[in-house]
């Protein structure tokens, strides 16, 4: 059942991601006339402000994070600001609250930016003070939790004052266009089904390249690791999308079911299927950056770098594997997908090598698809045709010139005033992802395995690249 909310409470709304995301996103909704007149957006922190003060802190947000371009009516958007200081361990700052949300305040759509450890006290505040009831509706940023056990308090803690239906846990990437568009691609064109299972695709690759390195959350980052902090979420979102069956349709309930059945079906990482590094100074982009240990301060084991040969264990995907790499520090900031077919089972073109087909789905910076195929080079050859790999290239900023590029909190806070939970993470699909990573760190556990160095703008350590290689597969760059 959707129903539109007509209060937004952002908790955690001085934060780093408010300021980024949250606030610049709601702004450009507001200014694509997508927001209710009589929406009403109530920011929340500890920091003592009144609503003035939080208007200028909205203000400085969106002149730094959101092209002028995109802002709109500003002082409309302003107006729709609100805020109230709030102590999650005092009940009085609930009940204050509450009375900001107003008796037409129904239908609140809570979102929390904040840290997991302050999550338990704020629904029970929330409870209290009458703020979770059948129109309400709570947004979860990351991180869920460290592993499953961690995870499964947290989903203990949000499932006693919300059902599920009510819960959406975010992660951003399915808010991005080119993650839903992966939907699109396969499931609006008959093209790609007939083709996409183990008889005809050889393997899959996912990349996702940053240039970054610690940025201002070296304490989380330590704790987490890129295992946890991009593949338990963003890439297993990928790899769900693109092994996952076809839905009966487009509904959150059919969508979220076929994507937990491919993560119940991956198979445990085995012995010599990841590899672990972390950067060392080096160059990247040209700037001199230094080293994971210098920016931290000390010395640790986190890996900044993880590469994982993945299976699928079902019928469509017997024998395909699913290449996973991600890291801090990388070359360049890129997000991607191959896939990569088989060759055809026999050439006629003797003694010309034909190269298999790939489609390559660029997620960012850019967005595009393209499709390598075989063609004929022109000329009247004697010996015999000539043949070349060219590409069939959609760059999705042309395809649909025109159209704004949208932040992917924009679509993802439109959902959570909506109630369309198409695009959030389900909590058996987010307890199978921390399952399955669970298993990799024990094993890494078992094996004592450290993360190996890479230069800072490389594209991670050498064995990285021989998990591929090894196979006769060669990362995409
Ligand atoms: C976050 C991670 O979830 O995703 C960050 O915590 C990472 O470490 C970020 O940088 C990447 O997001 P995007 O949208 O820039 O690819």
């Amino acid at each position: 059942m959707r129903s539109r909310a007509d209060t937004l409470l952002l908790f955690g709304a001085t934060g780093d991601l408010a300021q980024r995301m949250l606030l610049p996103s709601l702004c450009a909704l507001n200014a694509g006339g997508l927001l209710d007149p009589n929406l009403k957006i109530i920011g929340t922190a500890r920091t003592a402000m009144d609503d003035a003060e939080f208007r200028n802190f909205a203000r400085a947000a969106l002149e730094k994070f959101l092209p002028a371009e995109r802002r709109g009516p500003i002082a409309e958007f302003l107006n729709r600001l609100h805020y109230q200081p709030l102590d999650v361990t005092n009940p009085d700052s609930f009940t204050e609250l509450a009375a900001k949300v107003g008796p037409e305040g129904k239908r609140v759509a809570i979102f929390l930016s904040t840290a997991p450890s302050l999550f338990e006290p704020t629904i029970r505040g929330l409870e209290a003070a009458g703020l979770a009831g059948d129109g309400s509706r709570i947004g979860l940023e990351k991180p869920l939790g460290l592993d499953l056990a961690s995870s499964r308090e947290i989903n203990d803690a949000v499932a006693s004052a919300f059902p599920e239906r009510r819960i959406f846990r975010i992660d951003h990437y399915l808010g991005k266009e080119t993650v839903q568009n992966l939907l699109a691609l396969r499931f609006a064109n008959i093209l790609f089904e007939p083709l996409w299972n183990a008889q005809h695709i050889e393997h899959v690759q996912i990349t996702v390249g940053e240039t970054v390195g610690l940025e201002k959350r070296a304490d989380f980052y330590d704790q987490t690791g890129a295992l946890r902090d991009m593949v338990q979420n963003h890439m297993l979102q990928l790899l769900s999308l693109v092994a996952m069956e076809p839905p009966s349709s487009f509904e959150s309930e059919a969508v979220r079911d076929e994507k937990v059945k491919v993560l119940r079906a991956l198979r445990p990482v085995g012995r010599g299927e990841s590899v672990t590094g972390q950067y060392r100074g080096g160059a990247v982009g040209g700037q001199i950056v230094p080293g994971y240990d210098e920016e931290l301060g000390r010395e640790s084991e986190t890996e900044t770098f993880v590469a994982i040969k993945a299976h699928v264990d079902n019928w469509r995907w017997k024998g395909v594997p699913f290449y996973l790499r991600t890291g801090k520090r990388m070359p360049k900031r890129v997000t991607e997908i191959l896939v990569q077919f088989r060759d055809v089972p026999h050439s006629i073109f003797k003694g010309v090598q034909t190269k298999p087909n790939k489609l390559l789905i660029g997620i960012q910076p850019e967005e595009n698809i393209t499709l390598s195929l075989m063609a004929k080079v022109p000329g009247l050859d004697r010996d015999g045709i000539a043949l070349r790999e060219v590409p069939l290239d959609i760059a999705m900023p042309d395809a649909f010139s025109g159209k704004e590029r949208r932040i992917a909190y924009e679509r993802l806070l439109l959902d959570l005033i909506d109630m369309d939970q198409t695009l959030f993470v389900r909590r058996d699909e987010v307890e199978a992802q921390w399952a399955w990573v669970d298993k990799i760190r024990e094993l890494w556990g078992e094996e004592r395995l450290t993360p190996k160095t890479y230069a800072a703008g490389s594209w991670g350590p050498s064995a990285g690249i021989a998990l591929a290689e090894r196979d006769g597969v060669t990362w995409h760059e």
